[in-house]
């Protein structure tokens, strides 16, 4: 690349410095040319390149000629040596007879014990200010570089120095992509959750109040039709209070509340007066009042909704137990009938999230709640031997 520069010539020189330095893609492959490019033209034994990490140190990140890289890169603190100060004053320096005491300095300098060593040290300058690298082109016959050599090496230096500024703003420009990618990456799955939160407050709130207000109304018509009043005014007003509960489960699912029966009552009492509402099925209430944290308890709320939800719709059981303990430092909450049963998936995993989606949201739901605490969920059913969904939350802490 560089052979076509034998003698020293200002213009090839930076001529095919800045064609080097703005078409290799790589920075240090940049450098190592470059290295090579100022060694040649200055007819010199080679040259090191430093560059400036962001602490302020000096370390060598290329080198004419190329030499294996040492197990430690040569290091200097800011500010310290020549170079340092060159980088620090961004003014050139020239050493004659310099004797560097630093070994591996001297190793990359490829000089003899004892040997001295002419060195030219000039500062890349950034754009923007400051220094983004060191060159030094260092000769092993004593040599004073000529006012014309350090201006010409000082231009190459200052191209350099463009360079790495391009690089870095480059860099930067990646990184801010990639923070912006996983910022949006971060807000699609917020708001995949906030999708979720709702579907789940809407299915397993309103859908459940929804149900029993069916319920209520068909039974106030099957009594106002056979006249028996009192019995259908009591069904109406059920209905119209069920009405008013499906009403504010819409509204906090939309305002992200929680259900107003655990707001109103807490977790224990909420199973309770929610099991009492519930229509055909006699339905048990075992539960601790236990101190948890809210979103806990609103996560086992929806859960207990919607296993007793499923025990009306799908069991045709008579009778149920919801039961809330703490086993040693996990809670357990656990939902049973006496119903048909079904062929249960038995532990419950996302592979269930494949399946009717549309139309059967209750269990995965149950499952994505659980896991969200970090627990498990099981439902152990046999045909004619009831149902149990179990959903176990591990180490909970308040
Ligand atoms: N306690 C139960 N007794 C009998 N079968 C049940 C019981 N719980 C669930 N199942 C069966 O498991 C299926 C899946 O329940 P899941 O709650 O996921 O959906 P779904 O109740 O049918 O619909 P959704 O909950 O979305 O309204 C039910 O369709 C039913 O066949
Ligand atoms: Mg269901």
């Amino acid at each position: 690349m560089t052979g076509e520069v034998p003698l020293f010539d200002e213009r090839t020189l930076l001529s095919t410095a800045s064609r080097l330095l703005a078409r290799e893609p790589s920075l240090p492959v940049a450098l190592a040319d470059t290295a090579r490019l100022l060694t040649e033209a200055l007819s010199g034994d080679g040259c090191l390149v430093y560059g400036i990490e962001a602490n302020g140190e000096l370390v060598v990140s290329a080198t004419f000629p190329v030499r294996p890289p040492p197990k430690e890169p040569l290091r200097m603190p800011s500010g310290f040596g020549v170079t340092g100060r060159v980088a620090a004053d961004g003014i050139p320096a020239v050493l004659v007879d310099d004797n560097p005491r630093n070994a591996l300095h001297r190793e990359l300098l490829g000089l003899e014990p004892g040997q001295l060593v002419s060195r030219l040290c000039v500062p890349a300058r950034s754009p923007q200010g400051g220094c983004a690298a060191v060159l030094a082109v260092h000769s092993l016959a004593r040599r004073e570089f000529t006012s014309g050599e350090i201006d010409a090496a000082q231009r190459v230096a200052d191209l350099v120095g463009l360079r790495v500024q391009l690089a870095r703003a480059s860099s930067a420009l990646g990184d801010f992509e990639d923070r912006w990618e996983s910022l949006v990456a971060a807000t699609v799955t917020a708001q995949e959750g906030e999708r979720r939160r709702v579907a789940g407050d809407l299915h397993d709130g309103v859908t459940q109040a929804l149900a029993s207000l069916t319920f209520h109304l068909s039974a106030a018509e099957v009594a106002l039709t056979e006249r028996d009043y009192d019995y259908g005014i009591d069904q109406v007003r059920a209905a119209r209070a069920t009405a008013d509960l499906a009403f504010a489960e819409a509204r906090n699912a939309i305002s992200g509340l929680h259900s107003p029966v655990l707001e109103d009552l807490g977790l224990a009492a909420g199973l309770v007066s929610m099991a009492r509402a519930v229509p055909n099925v006699q339905v048990e209430v075992d539960a601790q009042d236990l101190d948890l944290p809210v979103y806990v308890e609103a996560a086992l709320f929806r859960i207990a909704q919607e296993a007793v939800q499923n025990v009306v719709k799908h069991a045709d059981a008579v009778r149920a137990l919801v039961s809330l303990v703490k086993r040693g430092r996990s809670i357990v909450l656990r939902v049973s009938d006496d119903g048909r049963g079904f062929d249960a998936p038995g532990r419950v995993s996302s592979a269930l999230r494949g399946r009717d989606a549309a139309s059967q949201y209750g269990l995965m739901g149950m499952y994505e709640r659980v896991q969200l605490l970090g627990g498990h969920l099981s439902v152990t059913s046999d045909r004619g031997e009831g149902t149990t969904v179990e959903a176990v939350i591990p180490e909970v802490m308040n």
